[in-house]
């Protein structure tokens, strides 16, 4: 893991002046990029080729003479042939040299590798660098490793398939599409073992990842994404705060519920299997009631993460939870950094995030204000890592 204090000695020699906010041209960037712009920073796109023209064309910034942004978000963008081409010391050493803050999303951990991010990439992280490895699933050490020490809810594990014997779901990567999910759901050991199979067959699974897969209790309810944001800076006012909530999209799940069951049933083998690829966000409200148990459940994580992973996290953070009939939170699970879904806000807001500021509050500008927050008292190297 790349000292601390390595990075801060990096942030402190930044010209506080000329800070711009970096990401990788993916994921949740248009939210960061759209935050840092109005918060009057300028933005750095590292893109991969091919999937570079939403950054460098459609969303490129136009600034007039005075540098007032007059349209789009992206200043600069950087076109690679691989993401981790930015991890290469003269793609890193132009970040330092144009006192970058980079803002780690999950496209970037993944393209990356987690390895390189703790250990290679020595660019000021907005975030906490040492927490990005507890999303990695089956680690030692991981999200559930944390829920657990917090004693925070999340769904009942089972130990061997041989044990199912209600509604499960299994995680495991996808073979094909590497980077997604090859989740299947059963009921029993018997469909676990047909549905395994057939996956198998037909080269969706392999046998290494169906050895390592997670089984657990399968929590039959809506899903909330808790798109949460924690301010080591704030002294006066609450240091967490609840910026928006979101669900997601997913095929073809989505596609089968819309289905009658009459035909849901006559679907081909190929066709019958839903896959959880998400493919959009939407935005919700919580049941009133409700939000002071995401508070009281935020509240724990936050100290879990204090107490095991110093310094504990810094900025957005999303609690992935599905809510069951009894109204009990399940958290199913957690990113250490800005989540997936948060471009539902971009530029308008969520309600919860507008609320509590007085004015359009996304996760994207919420980074961005606490950058110039920081900067305005002189504690950058409180956010970064
Ligand atoms: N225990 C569970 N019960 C019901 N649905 C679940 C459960 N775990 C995950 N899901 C569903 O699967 C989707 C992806 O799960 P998640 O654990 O977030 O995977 P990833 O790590 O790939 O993000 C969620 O959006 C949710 O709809
Ligand atoms: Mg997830």
């Amino acid at each position: 893991m790349i000292d601390r204090k390595e990075i801060m000695d990096i942030v402190n020699d930044y010209d506080a002046d000329n800070i711009k906010v970096g990401t990788v041209g993916s994921h949740s960037a248009l939210d960061v990029f759209d935050g840092a712009v109005e918060e009057g920073f300028n933005t750095f796109a590292a893109c991969k080729s091919g999937r570079e023209k939403t950054y460098n064309q459609y969303f490129r910034a136009k600034r007039d003479s005075e540098g007032n942004v007059i349209r789009g978000i992206v200043d600069e963008a950087s076109v690679y042939s691989r993401f981790d081409e930015i991890l290469n010391s003269k793609n890193q050493q132009k970040l330092v040299d144009d006192n970058v803050l980079f803002v780690p999303n999950r496209s970037f951990t993944t393209y990356c590798g987690i390895e390189n991010v703790e250990n290679n990439f020595k660019v000021p992280l907005v975030g906490s660098r040492n927490l990005l490895r507890s999303e990695e699933r089956g680690m030692d050490y991981d999200y559930y490793w944390i829920l657990d020490k917090a004693g925070l809810p999340y769904p009942e594990r089972v130990n061997k398939p041989e044990d199912i014997d209600e509604l499960v779901m299994v995680k495991l990567p996808h073979a094909v599409k590497t980077l997604e999910r090859g989740f299947f759901t059963a009921a029993s050991y018997e469909e676990y073992l047909d549905k395994a199979n057939n996956l198998l067959d037909r080269g969706i699974i392999t046998q290494d990842a169906l050895d390592n897969a997670v089984i657990e209790k399968y929590i039959i309810g809506p899903v909330f994404n808790f798109d949460m944001f924690y301010s080591p800076i704030e002294d006066e006012m609450n240091k967490l705060e609840l910026l928006g909530i979101d669900w997601r999209f997913e095929t073809s799940l989505d596609g089968h519920v819309r289905l009658p069951a009459p035909q849901q049933m006559t679907l081909s083998e190929h066709q019958m299997n839903p896959e959880y690829t998400v493919c959009g966000h939407n935005s919700s409200t919580l049941r009133e009631s409700l939000l002071d148990k995401v508070f009281e459940l935020s509240e724990k994580y936050v100290e879990a993460t204090q107490k095991y992973y110093d310094p504990g996290i810094i900025g957005p953070f999303c609690l992935q939870t599905c809510i069951d009939k009894d109204l009990n939170f399940h958290i199913y699970d957690v990113a250490p950094r800005i989540g997936g879904g948060t471009n539902v806000h971009m530029s308008v807001g969520h309600s919860y995030g507008n609320t509590l500021w007085r004015k359009p509050m996304s996760t994207g500008r919420r980074v961005a204000f606490e950058i110039k927050r920081a900067i305005e008292t002189d504690q950058l190297d409180k956010i970064v890592t």
